[in-house]
């Protein structure tokens, strides 16, 4: 199969400039899997990009966790790709649920925005789910689909994509999904990609798992077929996260 596990620590808007040294720290000084066994992102706010990056072990890297659609400009509070890019952070998250939700962000804007940023050279973690009342309906898979063709209708080179399912209904709520729902969407993904973009990107494609993982149920998970890793809210701003980065198989 080769795809290599993928971690991701989305700490959302918290921390201060001592909370997040301290973060640092932990994950400076913790064992873990080598990264040739698993790759390992965190996702800081904007605001401490800068701390983050200068001060966190060479093997992991770091992540923004939004960027602006279009070239920098006249767009007050919004942080340009090519900014991301001028600070030398790889990777960007886009398309979050709580972005979708709370700021109205459609398919086709997440979409865009994944276009522009991989255009600029960064690397995207593009989030995907459904809601429980779209879950709820039978409508998971329509939904997540249309999510992932308003994406694969702007790209056409997928090898610095990183997906993440992450059904709304387990964001932040403990109730994390079966592994048996992450990978029955996990795979119906992975078969949307291979029926509507190519095999080889189905294959090489990582398809990670977000939504209350925490160092507990990651292993069961892990073990799934499809699922190539997660990414992490709120477990990821606490110790355990080094449990989920060391279930990587
Ligand atoms: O982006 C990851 C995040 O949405 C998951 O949050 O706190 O449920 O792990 P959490």
């Amino acid at each position: 199969m080769g795809r290599k596990f993928f971690v991701g620590g989305n700490w959302k808007c918290n921390g201060t400039a001592e909370e997040v040294k301290k973060i640092v720290k932990t994950l400076n000084d913790a064992k873990v899997p080598s990264q040739d066994v698993v790759e390992v992102v965190v996702s800081p706010p904007f605001v401490f990009l800068p701390l983050v990056k200068s001060s966190l072990r060479s093997d992991f890297y770091v992540s923004a966790q939004n960027c602006w659609v279009k070239k920098g400009g006249a767009y007050t509070g919004e942080v340009s790709a090519e900014m991301l890019v001028n600070l030398e952070v790889p990777w960007v998250i886009l398309g979050h649920s709580e972005r979708r939700a709370l700021l109205g962000e459609s398919n086709e804007f997440v979409g865009d925005k994944v276009a522009y940023a991989l255009a600029q050279g960064l690397k995207v973690i593009a989030c995907v789910g459904e809601t429980l009342e779209q879950r709820e309906a039978g409508s998971t898979m329509d939904v997540v689909a249309a999510q992932t063709k308003a994406i694969a209708d702007r790209i056409s080179d997928w090898k610095n994509v990183v997906v993440a399912y992450e059904p709304v209904w387990a964001i932040g709520t403990g109730k994390v999904a079966t592994p048996a729902q992450a990978q029955e969407v996990h795979d119906g993904l992975r078969k949307w990609l291979q029926k509507n973009v190519s095999a080889d990107v189905a294959e090489s494609t990582r398809i990670i798992y977000g939504g209350s993982v925490n160092g507990g149920n990651c292993k069961e998970l892990a073990g799934q077929t499809d699922v190539d890793g997660f990414l992490v809210g709120g477990a990821s701003l606490k110790p355990e996260f080094v449990d989920i980065i060391s279930a990587a198989t």
